[in-house]
């Protein structure tokens, strides 16, 4: 396969439009996750197929437990068979595990069972993959700053940066958000700073290889200047001041 010319280290996407997928269809929004599963799963192997060193997604969100309960047990459930489920291929392809966000609210079995996946998979070295489950990036800047506060250290960027949840991987370079919404959503608010971000009016369980193929060359048209000029950096002539 003939790669783009830039290809982004580290992948995140936000999952969206499985309840649109499934109303679409008269189904329950569970069924239009189960969907998204799928989805995501072709995305996983697509990327460790592209050489995507990082994918972040976004599967559960702060916010979203104000959604009817069954359709949050739905997505506890969901994930639950699918660590189950999925293990065993994510360690044949490669692919170490990283749950990110707040586990204090989660079942104890849940808990559990992401920290089984993650010490399963600690080894693998392909692909991280980091699935964010109850993240909030404003829940994530301010449980960083109060662990510094706890252990009297000084806040800056560098201190605030190494003690965030994303800690472990470089920030974003492709932010991609599915479902035809255009806006972050309390998504890696920090880490996203500099990421180009992608908008896709597919919805996620459509969200096939191609539809990631397309993100994936728009990012490498994509010219990234980190707060620079485009061109080599011109020294100015100031006039002189008397
Ligand atoms: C947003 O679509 C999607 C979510 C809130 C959940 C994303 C989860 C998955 C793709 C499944 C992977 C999950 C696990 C547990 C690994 P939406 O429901 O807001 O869709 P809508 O905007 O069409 O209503």
């Amino acid at each position: 396969m003939t790669q783009p010319a830039s290809l982004p280290h580290h992948i995140a996407i936000v999952m969206d439009g499985n309840g649109r997928w499934a109303t679409q269809r008269y189904l329950p929004r569970v069924a239009g996750h189960k969907q998204g599963v799928e989805s995501l799963r072709r995305c996983v192997r697509a990327s460790v197929e592209r050489g995507i060193a990082v994918l972040t997604v976004f599967a559960f969100s702060s916010e979203n437990w104000n959604r009817p309960a069954e359709e949050v047990s739905g997505l506890m459930e969901l994930l639950a068979v699918a660590l189950g489920r999925e293990v065993p291929q994510l360690q044949a392809d490669g692919v170490r595990l990283h749950f990110v966000g707040d586990r204090t609210r989660l079942s104890r079995k849940v808990s559990a069972g992401l920290a089984q996946a993650e010490l399963a998979t600690a080894h693998n070295g392909r692909l991280t993959l980091n699935v964010c489950f109850n993240y909030g990036g404003r829940w994530d800047i301010a449980q960083a700053a109060a662990r510094l506060a706890a252990q009297g250290r000084p806040i800056t960027e560098s201190s605030l940066d190494r003690a965030m949840s994303m800690a472990h991987v470089p920030d974003p370079d492709l932010l991609i958000r599915t479902g035809g919404e255009q806006r972050i959503s309390n998504f890696l608010l920090w880490q996203a700073a500099y990421s180009e971000l992608y908008f896709s009016e597919r919805l996620w369980p459509d969200f096939d290889e191609a539809a990631l193929d397309g993100a994936i060359a728009a990012f490498g048209r994509r010219e990234r200047r980190f707060g620079a000029t485009s061109g080599p950096v011109e020294t100015q002539q100031l006039p002189q001041v008397a």
